[in-house]
Formats: C-alpha cells, sequence, structure tokens
C-alpha cells in the first residue's frame, strides 16, 4: 500500500490526510500538536517539530511526503526529504520563496506581470516611510513582514496602527529583525483564491474559492488568516466574470515561469493566489507556497479524483486535470471568544456533539486529561456541502450551533452570494 507523510496539525493538514485516507493510502501523520481529526486516520502519529529534520518519523517505506505549512519549507524541509528519496508536494526552499518572501514575490511579479502588482514599497528605515506616503494615502496601507509569520504578521492601518507612531515603531521593528518592512497600497475589490496544483511546468486551477478574512461579520475587525469561506457548485464565483478568469490564470501562469527565471528552481506543488479584482484589473494580494487555509478544506471535500493519482501526477511531472463534484461548500471556522486578542479563552473543553452532520476539521486544540481544549488560535473548521451555497450555508450553520462553549464565528459566510 502506497505510504504518504503528511506533515502539519491544522484544518489544511486534516483535509489534506482526508483526502488520502480517501484515496486509499496509508497517511503517517506528523505535527507538532495533536490534531485528533488526523490522528483518528492515520496509520501512524509522531508528534514533534515540524520544523526539525530529526524529529521526523522513520522514512522507509514512505512513498512521498505532502508538507501542508510554509515554515518547513522555508528550512529546506523539502530537499531534504528529496535528498532521503522522498519526493514531496511542497516546492524546495528556492522555489517556495513565492510565499516565504514578499520582496522574492513582488519582485518577480514586477518582471513577469507588473500591472498585477500593487503600488509597494521596501522600507529599510522609518525616514523612507514618508516617500510611500506621499504616494498612497495613508489610510490604505498594509505593513508585511518578509518572512513567514502568519496573518499575525500583517497589520493594517486603521485596524492594528492606529497612529504615525504605531505605524513607525511596527517598520522600525520589522526592519530591526528582517531588514526590511514591506509596504503595499491596501487593495480594494472582490477577493478570491486559486488553488493551483503545479507539476514543475503546468498546472491546473481547482475550483475558486471566497475567503473571509476579516475577524467579524461585515468585515469589521482586523484581518486573521481566515474565518470561512465558500465555493460554488460551478467551481466558479459569480463575481468573477471570463476576462477576469483569464488574467488570473495568466497570472498565476507567469509566476511559475518566473519562479524558476528567479530562483533556478521549478515550482512543483501547490500554490495558492489571492487576487484581488479592483477597478485597476486582477491584482495579486499574496502567493502562498502552500494550500490556503481553508480553501484546501472547500476544493479537497469536493475532489472526485482519487488525491493519490493528482499527487502522483506532480511527482511525476504529469499532471493530470482532477475532476470535481458539482457541489457548493461553505467552511465556518469556530474561534475561542476573545479571539484574535490578550483575553482569547484558552483551555475551554470542546466537543464535537454527536448529531453533527457536517464534516468537522481540527484547526487548533490541545488535549488534556481526555478532553479536548481550545487554545488562542482558531479551534474548529464546521463544512457544509449542499447543491447550492444557500445549502451549504445552511447545513454549516445547523452544525456550527451545536458546538457549545465560550466560542464564536461569523455569521454572515457565504450570505447573499
Ligand atoms: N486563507 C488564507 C490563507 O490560507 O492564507
Amino acid at each position: 500500500m502506497t505510504r504518504v507523510l503528511v506533515i502539519g496539525n491544522g484544518a489544511r493538514e486534516h483535509a489534506i490526510a482526508l483526502a488520502l485516507h480517501r484515496s486509499g493510502v496509508e497517511v503517517i501523520a506528523h505535527m507538532d500538536e495533536l490534531n485528533p481529526g488526523i490522528s483518528e486516520i492515520a496509520a501512524e502519529t509522531t508528534i514533534g517539530s515540524i520544523l526539525s529534520e530529526r524529529k521526523l518519523p522513520k522514512l522507509t517505506g514512505i512513498d512521498y511526503a505532502v508538507i501542508g505549512p510554509e515554515a518547513p519549507l522555508k528550512r529546506g524541509m523539502s530537499d531534504f526529504l528529496g535528498r532521503q528519496g522522498v519526493p514531496c508536494i511542497a516546492p524546495g526552499k528556492a522555489a517556495s520563496k513565492i510565499g516565504t518572501s514578499k520582496v522574492f514575490a513582488r519582485r518577480m511579479l514586477d518582471d513577469v506581470y507588473p500591472s498585477a502588482n500593487p503600488r509597494y514599497a521596501f522600507v529599510r528605515s522609518v525616514r523612507e516611510l514618508g516617500a510611500f506616503e506621499k504616494k498612497v494615502v495613508v489610510e490604505n496601507i498594509v505593513v508585511k513582514p518578509d518572512g513567514v509569520i502568519g496573518a499575525k504578521g500583517v497589520k493594517a492601518i486603521g485596524h492594528h496602527l492606529n497612529t504615525q507612531a504605531e505605524l513607525e515603531k511596527y517598520v522600525a521593528d520589522l526592519v530591526g529583525t528582517h531588514g526590511v518592512a514591506v509596504l503595499e497600497e491596501k487593495l480594494q475589490g472582490f477577493e478570491f483564491s486559486i488553488e493551483a496544483i503545479v507539476d514543475g511546468s503546468r498546472f491546473e486551477a481547482m475550483p475558486l474559492v471566497r475567503d473571509y478574512k476579516h475577524v467579524y461579520d461585515d468585515d469589521e475587525g482586523p484581518e486573521m488568516g481566515s474565518m470561512g469561506s465558500y465555493s460554488q457548485e460551478t467551481h466558479g464565483l459569480s463575481s468573477v466574470e471570463d476576462d477576469d478568469m483569464q488574467s488570473a490564470l495568466a497570472i498565476i501562469k507567469a509566476a511559475i515561469k518566473g519562479i524558476y527565471e528567479h530562483s533556478g528552481s521549478k515550482y512543483k506543488g501547490v500554490l495558492h493566489t489571492e487576487f484581488m479584482k479592483t477597478t485597476e484589473g486582477i491584482k495579486v494580494v499574496e502567493f502562498n507556497a502552500r494550500f490556503g487555509d481553508p480553501e484546501a478544506v472547500n476544493v479537497l471535500s469536493i475532489l472526485s479524483s482519487s488525491f493519490d493519482e493528482v499527487c502522483q501526477s506532480i511527482i511525476d511531472g504529469k499532471l493530470i486535470a482532477p475532476t470535481y463534484e458539482n457541489s457548493a461548500t461553505v467552511c465556518i471556522y469556530i474561534v475561542p471568544e476573545g479571539f484574535p486578542g490578550e483575553d482569547v479563552v484558552r483551555d475551554w473543553p470542546i466537543e464535537v456533539p454527536p448529531g453533527i452532520t457536517s464534516d468537522v476539521y481540527y484547526g487548533s486544540v490541545i488535549e488534556k486529561e481526555g478532553k479536548m481544549l481550545t487554545t488562542d488560535n482558531r479551534t474548529l473548521c464546521i463544512l457544509g456541502k449542499g447543491k447550492t451555497v444557500e445549502e451549504a450555508r445552511e447545513s454549516a450553520y445547523a452544525d456550527a450551533a451545536k458546538i457549545q462553549g465560550r466560542i464564536r464565528y461569523r455569521k454572515d459566510i457565504g450570505k447573499n452570494v
């Protein structure tokens, strides 16, 4: 039987492990913290730092690996596994810079598809800030680190940074730790994600997903990774027209070529691109060298092809075009009360009651004395499926309401699509 190592422990990796399990492979799970949903379906589970090669399980008999998060890629985990004879669904350190370095991504895009970049600047001292502030209305600035520190690192004026002094301090902090702060114009419009599977040169776009990043309903509050997402039964999105889609696909194609030209390395794995449909055309908010979270849940839960065959075709450089059910999906992230903040309710017991019919994907939980407890991160992702988004939404929200405790979730995911 094919044995596949899955690295990571969030809802994204739970979706990856489940899709592999459904396609008949034996999942060997390696994770920082126990994900009970993954370990339930895995043949073996090891817990240990996913950044350390020494903590990996025995690689004998592993046919290939799927690396969920980006942080191990930045450390060269995919290259290491490749040298041990374990090919990866994940790019090597050089090509993964598309996701692990904003500086790399913006420069590369300037070469291959400049109109997809927002106005941006790499600032190496607080003094340089003024020049960018003259180009972009100050209320529309986002500040990003040049590294993998997750959504918490992306700070927007008005949400996280409320005064010029706070902006300057954050820029100075980033310059101190990374040598540079990336300043970008905050793009306005309709945001959508595409997960592209890439075999080194060719790619296939998976169904489009609309992600909701803001913490509160009506896109209020700070952006924190994601609070939920939906996909339509058509595999497109009503607000993304044919010419928008053609632009998005052309950008992905150019980026794959650009990654090779700028890094000398071919990209194999999943390329997640967040696009914004703006009045000036389609722009790139961000690239990631991994599946989106929870976008992986939306697209893998309706995959009707064998995910194992899809992965093997990436490794062999003979990409197949996957097929999907004609179902809509809605994902809702359940988070602890107080998320994201200092007073987040950690260590609160959380139970998935037996009456739940939706698939439940574990985000971040810890197990203590036989109980599952919340952490300071997103707890569970509930997936509703249906013939339409409305049907998927009803199913997901009916089940979200059954989760008891000091938790909350957005109530408007997939509303009025
Ligand atoms: N859903 C956004 C991300 O995965 O980065």
